[in-house]
This record gives C-alpha cells, sequence and structure tokens, in this order.
C-alpha cells in the first residue's frame, strides 16, 4: 500500500472505531459558516486532532470538528473546520478529510466558502452556486505520484459540478424564495486579500468570486469519483472605490448574516440527494 491509502486507511479505521454511521452526503464548511452543524441532530463528533493524520485548522472562524448526524432528517458527515494552503498545509494535507470521507463512503460533497465577488451585480451577503472554477493560481492538489486506488492521472474536468444538483438546488432557491446567483470561483493561495490589479484581473478572466478554499477539495473529491455542490457567500465586493479596505472580521460578519440561507439550502439538498 502507497503512503497516502496506508494514512487514508489509519484515519478512517480510528472514524469506524467511533461510528458505524454509513452517511452519503459530506458538508465542507466555509469561513463563518460552521453554524450549521448546530442544527445538525448530532449523533457523534470527533475532534480533528485525535483522527490518525488529519491536518488541524488554526484559522478563527473555523472549528475542528467532525460531526456524523442528521441535518433535517438526513445522515450527513459534516466537517466543521476546513484546511487551507496558506495555512501551511501541502495541497495533498488540505484534500486529506475529502479522500477520508470518499473512504467512509461519501457520495456527495456539498461544499461552502466565503469570497470576495467581482462581479457588479453582486451584493454582501448574496448566494453563489459554482458552476465552474478556476484554479490556475493554486496548487493542484493532485500533483505527485496518482493514487490509482483513487482515480485516473488525468481526470475529466468538464463538469467539476454537478449540473443535476445545480438544478435541485435552483428550485429549491425558488420554492424558498432564496436568490442564487450561477457563477465562476476562481482559486487564489491568500492569505492576503487581492490588490486592486489583480481583483481587476480575476474579473477580466471570467470569475464571478474569489477565494482561498473549496477547488482543491472539489478537484480532489472529482478525482475520486464524488459529486460535488459548491457555494459561495459574497462577503465582500473586490471591485470597489479606492479606499475600501477588507478584514477578515467583515467577511465573518458577513457570513454569518447570510449563513441561515445556505443552511437553508444545504438541509433542503441533503434531503434530495439522499
Ligand atoms: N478574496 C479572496 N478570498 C476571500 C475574499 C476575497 O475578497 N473574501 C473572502 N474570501
Amino acid at each position: 500500500m502507497n503512503d497516502v491509502m496506508m494514512q487514508l486507511s489509519e484515519a478512517v479505521s480510528y472514524i469506524k472505531s467511533k461510528t458505524n454511521a454509513t452517511p452519503k452526503v459530506g458538508i465542507v464548511l466555509g469561513s463563518g459558516l460552521g453554524n450549521l452543524s448546530q442544527v445538525i441532530e448530532v449523533e457523534t463528533e470527533i475532534e480533528y486532532g485525535k483522527i490518525p493524520h488529519f491536518p488541524v485548522s488554526t484559522v478563527k472562524g473555523h472549528g475542528g470538528k467532525l460531526f456524523f448526524g442528521k441535518l433535517n432528517g438526513t445522515h450527513v458527515l459534516c466537517m466543521s473546520g476546513r484546511f487551507h494552503f496558506y495555512e501551511g498545509y501541502s495541497a495533498q494535507q488540505v484534500i486529506f478529510p475529502v479522500r477520508v470521507m470518499k473512504m467512509l463512503g461519501i457520495e456527495t460533497l456539498l461544499l461552502s466558502n466565503a469570497a470576495g465577488s467581482v462581479n457588479p451585480n453582486y451584493k454582501v451577503g448574496d448566494l453563489m452556486i459554482l458552476n465552474d472554477h478556476i484554479s490556475f493560481f493554486t496548487t493542484n492538489p493532485l500533483i505527485g505520484k496518482n493514487v490509482e486506488e483513487l482515480g485516473t492521472r488525468f481526470p475529466d474536468m468538464s463538469e467539476p459540478y454537478s449540473k443535476a444538483l445545480i438544478a435541485k438546488a435552483l428550485e429549491i432557491g425558488k420554492a424558498n424564495n432564496i436568490h442564487l446567483h450561477e457563477g465562476v470561483y476562481t482559486a487564489v493561495t491568500g492569505p492576503t486579500f487581492e490588490t486592486h490589479a489583480e481583483y481587476r484581473l480575476i474579473k477580466t478572466i471570467g470569475s464571478d468570486v474569489v477565494g482561498m478554499s473549496t477547488v482543491q477539495e472539489c478537484i480532489a473529491a472529482v478525482h475520486c469519483g464524488m459529486k460535488v455542490f459548491a457555494v459561495s457567500v459574497v462577503t465582500d465586493i473586490g471591485i470597489r472605490e479606492d479606499d475600501n479596505v477588507i478584514t477578515h472580521e467583515e467577511v465573518l460578519e458577513a457570513a454569518k448574516e447570510a449563513e441561515p440561507k445556505l443552511t437553508l439550502l444545504f438541509s433542503e439538498l441533503a434531503k434530495v440527494i439522499a
């Protein structure tokens, strides 16, 4: 067995020693969006620090636990707190939990994130469903020896985000009066927010929002055959007047305000998937 598979099986064995749950839906909560885990009827919670080879989250606004439980009646596995490349983890460490989820039987991954908008039609607090992404400003997490047990060397990325799940989410949005944009997310490493010129560039290449997460997880999930659905909460406006400064606190505050919409969307979506 190669090192990655060995580490994965040790992590999975530990988790399986704590729970018999077999959810099919996995959820990753973004910055300031951890409260969704409060809505879950938790059956088992496991601290990241206890799981062999699991990285530990270091950022304010991120928890550090795996929750097994029911969200609106559906069994889910929820990661409250994710790992970012800017924290100093390797891209392979960032995606380790996604691979653990796969090996635990998760088939569909719901991702959320906080993002800055470069689309003039978006406002702070809006939700945007990702229908595509641009990953060129980050490290591809599949660089290195391919883990054949998980997937192919050259994965197709023509549908990184499931069109069927997007269609379902749009129906849920309509039925619940939640306005949902659809657009392109560009991933950057952070931790700096972008300069004016960078936001302009990101807009010019065809993005609607920019953020520091999600895309590496999506790539890893697609590689191992999972379906992915992702939503950005717009927490700041990148293309803005000259003296507009962006802070992490402002991002967390905006995320918190938009969170009830995201919670509703994810819980309704989990119900129709499972
Ligand atoms: N840029 C990058 N990442 C972000 C932003 C942003 O403006 N807002 C929240 N995450």
